[in-house]
Protein backbone atom coordinates (compact mmCIF):
# COMPACT_ATOMS: atom_id res chain seq x y z
CA UNK A 1 0.00 0.00 0.00
CA UNK A 2 1.34 3.41 -0.86
CA UNK A 3 2.15 5.55 2.10
CA UNK A 4 0.85 9.04 2.12
CA UNK A 5 3.98 11.03 1.67
CA UNK A 6 7.10 10.77 -0.11
CA UNK A 7 8.75 7.94 -0.87
CA UNK A 8 7.55 4.87 0.99
CA UNK A 9 10.68 4.02 2.91
CA UNK A 10 11.04 7.20 4.08
CA UNK A 11 8.35 6.57 7.13
CA UNK A 12 11.06 5.24 8.99
CA UNK A 13 12.88 8.08 9.79
CA UNK A 14 9.18 9.81 11.13
CA UNK A 15 9.02 6.78 13.48
CA UNK A 16 10.58 5.69 16.78
CA UNK A 17 12.93 3.25 16.19
CA UNK A 18 12.76 0.75 18.96
CA UNK A 19 16.34 -0.99 17.88
CA UNK A 20 19.16 -0.12 15.60
CA UNK A 21 21.94 -2.41 14.82
CA UNK A 22 24.73 -1.22 12.33
CA UNK A 23 27.68 -2.80 11.33
CA UNK A 24 26.82 -6.56 12.46
CA UNK A 25 29.95 -8.98 11.83
CA UNK A 26 30.37 -12.28 12.93
CA UNK A 27 32.69 -15.61 11.78
CA UNK A 28 32.96 -18.74 12.41
CA UNK A 29 36.65 -20.20 11.11
CA UNK A 30 36.32 -19.74 7.29
CA UNK A 31 32.80 -18.66 7.14
CA UNK A 32 31.43 -15.13 7.24
CA UNK A 33 27.83 -15.64 8.41
CA UNK A 34 26.97 -12.62 8.94
CA UNK A 35 29.16 -9.55 7.06
CA UNK A 36 28.09 -6.08 7.79
CA UNK A 37 24.41 -6.34 8.39
CA UNK A 38 22.56 -2.86 9.56
CA UNK A 39 18.91 -3.07 10.26
CA UNK A 40 16.72 -0.39 12.31
CA UNK A 41 13.25 -1.60 13.41
CA UNK A 42 10.73 0.22 13.72
CA UNK A 43 8.36 0.20 17.20
CA UNK A 44 5.32 -1.90 16.45
CA UNK A 45 6.51 -2.86 12.89
CA UNK A 46 7.03 -6.23 11.52
CA UNK A 47 10.44 -6.74 9.85
CA UNK A 48 11.01 -10.35 8.18
CA UNK A 49 14.54 -11.60 7.63
CA UNK A 50 14.18 -13.40 4.25
CA UNK A 51 16.95 -15.52 2.84
CA UNK A 52 17.94 -19.59 2.10
CA UNK A 53 19.48 -21.98 4.33
CA UNK A 54 22.72 -20.51 5.66
CA UNK A 55 21.71 -16.75 4.87
CA UNK A 56 22.83 -16.22 8.01
CA UNK A 57 19.78 -15.09 9.59
CA UNK A 58 19.71 -17.04 12.60
CA UNK A 59 23.21 -15.68 13.40
CA UNK A 60 22.15 -12.25 13.05
CA UNK A 61 19.12 -12.34 15.24
CA UNK A 62 21.04 -14.24 17.66
CA UNK A 63 23.03 -11.33 18.07
CA UNK A 64 20.15 -8.47 17.71
CA UNK A 65 18.74 -10.72 20.74
CA UNK A 66 21.40 -10.41 22.63
CA UNK A 67 22.62 -14.28 23.35
CA UNK A 68 25.19 -13.99 20.57
CA UNK A 69 28.74 -11.97 20.99
CA UNK A 70 29.17 -10.03 17.62
CA UNK A 71 32.44 -10.19 16.05
CA UNK A 72 32.32 -6.07 15.38
CA UNK A 73 29.25 -4.09 15.11
CA UNK A 74 26.72 -2.24 17.62
CA UNK A 75 23.04 -2.87 18.86
CA UNK A 76 21.03 -0.37 20.64
CA UNK A 77 17.96 -1.04 22.34
CA UNK A 78 15.93 2.92 22.38
CA UNK A 79 18.73 4.08 21.71
CA UNK A 80 20.94 2.75 24.95
CA UNK A 81 22.97 0.00 24.31
CA UNK A 82 21.58 -3.42 25.21
CA UNK A 83 22.26 -4.74 28.80
CA UNK A 84 20.90 -7.02 31.23
CA UNK A 85 17.52 -5.13 31.09
CA UNK A 86 17.14 -6.34 27.59
CA UNK A 87 16.58 -9.61 28.38
CA UNK A 88 13.34 -8.86 30.37
CA UNK A 89 11.97 -6.99 27.29
CA UNK A 90 12.54 -9.61 24.52
CA UNK A 91 10.34 -12.84 23.36
CA UNK A 92 12.53 -15.09 21.76
CA UNK A 93 11.49 -18.63 19.46
CA UNK A 94 14.82 -20.28 18.89
CA UNK A 95 14.51 -22.35 15.23
CA UNK A 96 14.86 -25.72 17.36
CA UNK A 97 13.98 -25.57 21.25
CA UNK A 98 13.61 -28.84 23.86
CA UNK A 99 10.65 -28.81 25.37
CA UNK A 100 10.73 -30.21 29.21
CA UNK A 101 8.99 -33.98 28.88
CA UNK A 102 6.93 -35.79 30.89
CA UNK A 103 4.40 -32.56 31.57
CA UNK A 104 1.46 -31.13 29.88
CA UNK A 105 1.09 -27.37 27.47
CA UNK A 106 -0.84 -26.48 30.76
CA UNK A 107 2.07 -27.15 33.05
CA UNK A 108 4.82 -25.67 31.08
CA UNK A 109 2.90 -22.43 30.90
CA UNK A 110 2.16 -22.51 34.40
CA UNK A 111 6.69 -23.32 35.01
CA UNK A 112 7.41 -20.33 32.59
CA UNK A 113 4.95 -17.87 33.90
CA UNK A 114 6.50 -18.59 36.95
CA UNK A 115 10.01 -16.89 35.73
CA UNK A 116 8.50 -13.53 35.23
CA UNK A 117 7.42 -10.59 37.50
CA UNK A 118 4.53 -10.10 35.42
CA UNK A 119 3.68 -12.88 33.29
CA UNK A 120 0.59 -12.61 31.00
CA UNK A 121 -2.76 -14.23 32.36
CA UNK A 122 -2.47 -17.60 30.75
CA UNK A 123 -6.43 -17.55 29.58
CA UNK A 124 -5.09 -14.57 27.72
CA UNK A 125 -1.94 -16.83 25.77
CA UNK A 126 -4.09 -19.83 25.52
CA UNK A 127 -6.66 -17.26 23.44
CA UNK A 128 -3.65 -15.58 21.81
CA UNK A 129 -2.06 -18.86 20.49
CA UNK A 130 -5.24 -21.01 20.22
CA UNK A 131 -4.03 -23.66 22.58
CA UNK A 132 -7.58 -24.74 24.31
CA UNK A 133 -7.63 -28.09 22.60
CA UNK A 134 -4.23 -29.25 23.59
CA UNK A 135 -3.54 -27.76 27.24
CA UNK A 136 -4.27 -31.29 28.48
CA UNK A 137 -1.71 -32.83 26.17
CA UNK A 138 2.18 -34.12 26.66
CA UNK A 139 4.69 -32.01 24.86
CA UNK A 140 5.88 -35.06 23.58
CA UNK A 141 2.55 -35.58 21.61
CA UNK A 142 2.08 -32.62 19.57
CA UNK A 143 1.99 -31.94 16.04
CA UNK A 144 4.49 -29.68 14.34
CA UNK A 145 1.93 -26.72 14.25
CA UNK A 146 1.09 -27.46 18.10
CA UNK A 147 4.64 -27.14 18.77
CA UNK A 148 5.40 -24.01 16.74
CA UNK A 149 1.86 -22.52 18.84
CA UNK A 150 3.43 -23.82 22.28
CA UNK A 151 6.41 -22.26 21.21
CA UNK A 152 5.06 -19.11 20.39
CA UNK A 153 3.48 -18.97 23.60
CA UNK A 154 6.51 -19.51 25.73
CA UNK A 155 7.77 -16.72 23.38
CA UNK A 156 5.08 -14.14 24.58
CA UNK A 157 4.28 -15.07 28.45
CA UNK A 158 6.68 -12.26 29.39
CA UNK A 159 4.88 -9.26 27.71
CA UNK A 160 7.78 -9.12 25.84
CA UNK A 161 8.52 -5.65 23.61
CA UNK A 162 10.02 -7.34 20.92
CA UNK A 163 9.16 -10.76 19.39
CA UNK A 164 11.85 -12.63 17.68
CA UNK A 165 10.31 -15.70 15.35
CA UNK A 166 13.30 -17.58 13.90
CA UNK A 167 11.67 -19.73 11.25
CA UNK A 168 8.32 -20.18 13.27
CA UNK A 169 6.80 -22.30 9.74
CA UNK A 170 9.49 -24.31 8.40
CA UNK A 171 8.08 -27.94 8.40
CA UNK A 172 4.71 -27.31 8.70
CA UNK A 173 1.84 -27.84 5.96
CA UNK A 174 0.24 -25.34 4.08
CA UNK A 175 -3.01 -25.13 6.70
CA UNK A 176 -0.03 -25.04 10.30
CA UNK A 177 1.52 -22.01 7.96
CA UNK A 178 -1.85 -20.06 7.77
CA UNK A 179 -3.05 -21.10 11.55
CA UNK A 180 0.28 -19.25 12.64
CA UNK A 181 0.16 -16.15 10.37
CA UNK A 182 -3.26 -15.85 12.35
CA UNK A 183 -1.57 -15.79 15.49
CA UNK A 184 1.30 -13.81 14.47
CA UNK A 185 -1.12 -11.34 13.41
CA UNK A 186 -2.88 -11.20 16.80
CA UNK A 187 0.29 -10.67 18.44
CA UNK A 188 1.18 -7.56 15.83
CA UNK A 189 -2.46 -6.16 16.79
CA UNK A 190 -1.17 -6.14 20.24
CA UNK A 191 1.48 -3.74 19.39
CA UNK A 192 4.68 -5.52 19.78
CA UNK A 193 7.80 -5.30 17.34
CA UNK A 194 7.85 -8.50 15.37
CA UNK A 195 11.56 -9.99 13.64
CA UNK A 196 10.90 -13.14 12.01
CA UNK A 197 12.96 -14.63 10.14
CA UNK A 198 12.00 -17.42 6.73
CA UNK A 199 12.37 -18.66 3.27
CA UNK A 200 8.93 -18.37 2.55
CA UNK A 201 8.50 -15.25 0.21
CA UNK A 202 4.65 -15.74 0.71
CA UNK A 203 4.81 -15.34 4.67
CA UNK A 204 6.91 -12.39 4.29
CA UNK A 205 4.26 -10.58 1.86
CA UNK A 206 1.58 -11.38 4.75
CA UNK A 207 3.33 -10.36 7.93
CA UNK A 208 5.84 -8.12 7.20
CA UNK A 209 5.95 -4.65 6.67
CA UNK A 210 9.18 -4.41 5.91
CA UNK A 211 11.33 -7.18 4.72
CA UNK A 212 15.46 -7.15 4.37
CA UNK A 213 16.54 -9.72 2.06
CA UNK A 214 19.79 -11.57 3.09
CA UNK A 215 21.95 -13.83 1.23
CA UNK A 216 25.72 -14.50 2.13
CA UNK A 217 25.89 -12.94 5.42
CA UNK A 218 24.69 -9.30 3.98
CA UNK A 219 21.35 -7.39 3.31
CA UNK A 220 20.56 -7.60 0.07
CA UNK A 221 17.45 -4.87 0.10
CA UNK A 222 15.49 -3.72 2.37
CA UNK A 223 12.01 -1.78 2.36
CA UNK A 224 8.28 -2.78 2.40
CA UNK A 225 7.37 -5.47 -0.09
CA UNK A 226 5.20 -3.37 -2.27
CA UNK A 227 8.29 -0.83 -2.45
CA UNK A 228 11.26 -3.36 -3.28
CA UNK A 229 8.71 -5.10 -6.07
CA UNK A 230 8.27 -1.55 -7.90
CA UNK A 231 11.45 -1.07 -7.58
CA UNK A 232 12.71 -4.30 -9.48
CA UNK A 233 9.15 -4.88 -12.02
CA UNK A 234 6.86 -3.13 -13.86
CA UNK A 235 4.05 -5.33 -15.34
CA UNK A 236 3.21 -9.20 -15.22
CA UNK A 237 6.12 -11.30 -15.40
CA UNK A 238 5.98 -13.20 -18.25
CA UNK A 239 8.35 -16.40 -18.15
CA UNK A 240 9.56 -18.77 -20.69
CA UNK A 241 12.01 -22.10 -19.86
CA UNK A 242 15.41 -21.42 -21.79
CA UNK A 243 14.47 -24.85 -23.57
CA UNK A 244 11.76 -23.30 -25.57
CA UNK A 245 13.70 -20.45 -27.38
CA UNK A 246 14.91 -21.67 -30.22
CA UNK A 247 15.77 -18.18 -32.52
CA UNK A 248 16.94 -14.90 -31.24
CA UNK A 249 15.99 -14.06 -27.90
CA UNK A 250 13.49 -11.62 -27.66
CA UNK A 251 14.55 -7.91 -27.33
CA UNK A 252 12.81 -7.13 -24.34
CA UNK A 253 13.59 -10.54 -22.31
CA UNK A 254 16.63 -11.19 -20.50
CA UNK A 255 17.72 -14.86 -18.74
CA UNK A 256 17.09 -15.03 -15.03
CA UNK A 257 18.24 -18.77 -13.57
CA UNK A 258 16.66 -20.66 -16.37
CA UNK A 259 14.24 -18.68 -17.75
CA UNK A 260 13.60 -16.21 -20.00
CA UNK A 261 11.98 -13.42 -18.69
CA UNK A 262 10.06 -10.19 -19.72
CA UNK A 263 8.17 -7.58 -17.86
CA UNK A 264 5.27 -6.79 -20.00
CA UNK A 265 3.02 -3.79 -19.77
CA UNK A 266 1.50 -5.16 -22.79
CA UNK A 267 0.60 -8.76 -22.86
CA UNK A 268 -0.83 -8.49 -26.22
CA UNK A 269 2.70 -6.60 -27.94
CA UNK A 270 4.99 -9.31 -25.36
CA UNK A 271 3.00 -11.99 -27.35
CA UNK A 272 3.09 -10.92 -30.20
CA UNK A 273 7.02 -10.41 -29.57
CA UNK A 274 7.51 -13.73 -28.55
CA UNK A 275 5.61 -15.20 -31.71
CA UNK A 276 7.38 -13.34 -34.07
CA UNK A 277 10.77 -14.27 -32.70
CA UNK A 278 9.35 -18.10 -33.19
CA UNK A 279 9.85 -19.27 -29.08
CA UNK A 280 7.09 -21.99 -28.27
CA UNK A 281 4.75 -21.16 -25.97
CA UNK A 282 3.97 -24.22 -24.48
CA UNK A 283 5.93 -23.63 -21.06
CA UNK A 284 5.11 -19.84 -20.96
CA UNK A 285 3.59 -18.26 -17.69
CA UNK A 286 2.15 -15.07 -16.46
CA UNK A 287 2.07 -13.69 -13.02
CA UNK A 288 2.24 -10.49 -10.80
CA UNK A 289 5.85 -10.18 -9.66
CA UNK A 290 5.77 -11.05 -6.31
CA UNK A 291 9.39 -11.66 -3.29
CA UNK A 292 10.30 -14.95 -4.70
CA UNK A 293 10.76 -13.37 -8.40
CA UNK A 294 12.59 -10.77 -6.88
CA UNK A 295 15.07 -13.35 -5.11
CA UNK A 296 16.04 -14.77 -8.11
CA UNK A 297 16.39 -11.08 -9.71
CA UNK A 298 18.77 -10.10 -6.76
CA UNK A 299 20.61 -14.04 -6.67
CA UNK A 300 20.35 -15.61 -9.71
CA UNK A 301 18.95 -18.50 -7.50
CA UNK A 302 15.42 -19.80 -6.23
CA UNK A 303 15.12 -19.13 -2.27
CA UNK A 304 14.47 -23.11 -1.70
CA UNK A 305 17.57 -24.12 -3.67
N1 LIG B 1 28.01 -22.15 15.62
C1 LIG B 1 28.45 -22.20 14.36
N2 LIG B 1 29.63 -22.74 14.06
C2 LIG B 1 30.10 -22.76 12.79
N3 LIG B 1 29.43 -22.27 11.73
C3 LIG B 1 28.23 -21.73 11.96
C4 LIG B 1 27.67 -21.67 13.28
N4 LIG B 1 26.46 -21.07 13.19
C5 LIG B 1 26.27 -20.77 11.89
N5 LIG B 1 27.32 -21.17 11.15
C6 LIG B 1 27.47 -21.00 9.69
O1 LIG B 1 27.18 -19.65 9.38
C7 LIG B 1 26.40 -19.54 8.20
C8 LIG B 1 25.09 -18.83 8.51
O2 LIG B 1 24.30 -19.67 9.36
P1 LIG B 1 22.89 -19.26 9.93
O3 LIG B 1 22.99 -17.92 10.56
O4 LIG B 1 22.41 -20.37 10.78
O5 LIG B 1 22.04 -19.14 8.58
P2 LIG B 1 20.46 -19.28 8.36
O6 LIG B 1 19.78 -19.11 9.67
O7 LIG B 1 20.15 -18.19 7.38
O8 LIG B 1 20.23 -20.62 7.76
C9 LIG B 1 26.23 -20.96 7.69
O9 LIG B 1 27.21 -21.19 6.72
C10 LIG B 1 26.44 -21.80 8.93
O10 LIG B 1 26.92 -23.09 8.59
MG1 LIG C 1 18.43 -20.32 10.66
Amino acid sequence: MPLPWGHPDSYLQTMALIMQTSGIRKRYGSVQAVDGVSLDLEEGSCLGILGPNGAGKTTTIEIMEGILEPDEGTILFRGQPIGKDFKRKVGIQFQTTALPEFITVKETLRLFSAFYPNPRPMDEIVDLCSLQDILERDNRKLSGGQRQRMLLALAIVSRPEVVFLDEPTTGLDPQARRNFWDLVGRIKAEKATVILTTHYMDEAQVLCDEVAIMDHGRVLERGTPASLLSRHFTGALVKIPKGCIEGDMPESGKMVADYLEIQSTNLGDTMRELLAAGVNLEGLSIHKPDLEDLFIELTGSSLRS
